[in-house]
């Protein structure tokens, strides 16, 4: 049994102690959408920081697990497609997909800031083929550290982290990508201005700001990535109905563009 960690987190990091949890309660669930065994054991050692309560409802909860299944149901397919495929995961927080559905990859690399990386050296296993990497996303340099002869069985997964950069550090993103790796998968999720109520507030109260909003996918394919796949995180969600309860209703008006566009999983080329 490890010690007792307790996260001393800040801003944008803070928050990836919710999707983590969301993954522990998904687990734990007779009927969950995953199962997750690593992340349930890792949350033994982890305090939990109480004053996220107020941003982790059940739907919040139901809404991270279903985003990380569809994240990683792209990176099962990009494994099956290519035999030599090299994922990184940019603001991984604790992400356990390499476990989930990783681990036949020639390579895997979770990055995210300093801080982050430790507490995952404090919990993961390092093995030949999964290591972590502590930078920032803007310094580009990690994509020096990615060794993939064939560019497109590079699958770079950003999943929850584009939304606090400006759209200027997306394209920046974006633009790099297209220059070293053409061809590579890009997946990430982006929200609409519908996300800018009170849960944007309550996000710019930990000092973790949502920044960076889209109106649809087309404002995306326009920064020069090719659309393979798009989906509606409230459109899945609501394949989950009975665990929808009084929100059943939204699936009924989920095709109109505000809702529909509210939070989007794109896999991409670049
Ligand atoms: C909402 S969490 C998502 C974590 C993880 N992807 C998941 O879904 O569980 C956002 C993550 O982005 C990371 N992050 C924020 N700014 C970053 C940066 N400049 N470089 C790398 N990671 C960053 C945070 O530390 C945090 O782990």
């Amino acid at each position: 049994m490890l010690d007792q960690l307790e996260p001393q987190l800040t801003g944008v990091p803070r928050t990836m102690l919710m999707t983590t949890r969301a993954r522990v309660e998904e687990d734990q669930r007779s009927d969950g959408i995953f199962h997750d065994p690593t992340v349930a054991k890792w949350w033994q050692s982890l305090v939990w920081d109480s004053e996220l309560d107020p941003l982790f409802s059940p739907i919040a909860q139901l809404s991270w697990a279903v985003r990380a299944h569809l994240f990683d149901q792209i990176a099962q397919r990009h494994l099956a497609k290519y035999k030599d495929a090299v994922v990184i995961e940019l603001g991984a927080g604790l992400s356990t997909r390499y476990h989930r559905v990783g681990q036949n990859c020639r390579a895997w690399i979770d990055l995210d800031l300093p801080e982050v990386t430790r507490l995952r050296q404090q919990l993961d296993r390092e093995t030949d083929n999964h290591r972590p990497l502590g930078q920032s996303v803007m310094d580009f340099s990690w994509m020096d550290e990615l060794n993939s002869e064939d560019p497109a069985s590079l699958l770079v997964i950003a999943e929850g982290l584009l939304m606090y950069f400006d759209v200027n550090q997306g394209q920046a993103l974006i633009n790099r990508l297209r220059q070293k790796f053409p061809g590579a998968t890009l997946a990430f999720d982006v929200v609409g201005g519908l996300t800018k109520g009170k849960s944007a507030k309550a996000l710019a109260q930990l000092n973790a700001p949502l920044k960076w909003f889209v109106k649809s996918e087309q404002d995306v394919a326009a920064m020069g990535v090719s659309l393979v796949q798009v989906r509606s995180l409230i459109q899945e969600n609501c394949r989950y109905r009975d665990r929808i309860g009084f929100y059943r209703w939204i699936s009924w008006i989920s095709n109109l563009p505000p809702l529909r566009n509210s939070s989007l999983i794109l896999e991409t080329i670049a």
